[in-house]
């Protein structure tokens, strides 16, 4: 009988790898497609900790990552053995983790929180009266600080992609343009920057601002997250002025290299049955880690 084959793709991986995709979207949406998809084989074109998430949310399917490469800085950075005694030393709060992270983290987890929805269940989880850690994105974790008044303690990892834009670059671009400007970013982007911003949101959320601008059509929209997203925006707007945030001057040039490892022939060997299939996760690590996103899954729907 012939394979069900599922490919999946972020919205940062290139142009013709999301022509070809059955599915493109941010990690939320790419998470509960995977949860329903009907599938023998799912392809996921993205990065492990989101292939991970798929098997884990739908284990009856073979789950393929096109390039064993594809990780993150955010699971990289995070030392799983450290963060368990970071979270023992915190046995009255609520571990909330970004879904930027290995099984293993996620299991050390209470709650999953993607871009989209992190500052609703942690709004949630504080009008419960809960004290929250947060782990492993420093910068997203500095942001929800900043922007609503908590206090949580934060786990110290970043992208190391969001994480190169900065405040001085932007200004110098900002000055550059001689009419309006705005500034749309992702919240792993460092806090200066999110400052500055006049939209702050998952990769969803920054194409649905896009598709929504009303305002000046000659103004000059900067766009502080993974070129990939571009794209989308470019399809969506193609009136608009829409442009990468620099990470220096002249700079449009911030790719995300495990990303950009999902070359077209690594999707289609995928599709055929080659890569790294997700066959390495315990079915006890699998059902630790389940518990904390299907808890986000359910609050989300
Ligand atoms: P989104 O969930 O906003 O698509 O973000 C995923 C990601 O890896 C951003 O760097
Ligand atoms: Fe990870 Fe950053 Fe790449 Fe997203 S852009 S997958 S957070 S390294």
């Amino acid at each position: 009988m012939t394979k069900r084959v599922v490919t999946l793709a972020h919205y940062y991986t290139q142009p013709e790898i999301q022509q070809m995709a059955d599915k493109v979207g941010d990690s939320l949406e790419l998470s509960l497609f995977a949860r329903e998809a009907e599938a023998d084989i799912i392809v996921f074109a993205g990065v492990r900790f989101m292939a991970e998430t798929a098997k884990i949310l739908n284990p009856a399917a073979t789950v393929i990552l096109p390039d064993a490469g594809s990780t993150c800085s955010l699971v990289t950075q995070t030392d799983v053995v450290a963060l368990k005694r970071w979270r023992e030393s915190h046995p009255d709060h609520v571990h909330v983790s970004y879904i930027n992270s290995s099984a293993q983290h996620k299991a050390l987890s209470d709650w999953i929180v993607t871009s989209r929805n992190v500052d609703d269940i942690i709004a949630h989880l504080y009008a419960e009266g809960k004290k929250v850690i947060f782990s492993p994105d420093r910068n997203m974790g500095a942001y929800l600080n900043y922007q609503y008044g908590y206090d949580m303690p934060l786990w110290s990892a970043v992208c190391e992609v969001h994480d190169k834009f900065n405040e001085a670059a932007l200004t110098e671009a900002f000055n550059a343009v001689p009419g309006k400007k705005f500034l749309i970013a992702h919240p792993e982007s460092p806090l200066p920057v999110l400052q500055k911003a006049d939209y702050v949101g998952s990769t969803s959320g920054m194409l649905n601002w896009v598709k929504a601008y009303a305002d000046d059509p000659k103004a000059v929209i900067f766009v502080a997250t993974e070129d990939g997203i571009l794209y989308n925006m470019g399809l969506a707007r193609p009136d608009l002025d829409l442009r990468q945030a620099p990470i220096y001057a002249g700079c449009q040039c911030n790719s995300c290299p495990y990303m950009k490892m999902n070359t077209i022939e690594a999707v289609r060997r995928a599709q055929q049955g080659e890569g790294l299939e997700i066959d390495y996760l315990s079915e006890a690590e699998m059902a630790a880690a389940r518990l904390p996103i299907e808890r986000m899954l359910d609050f989300s729907q």
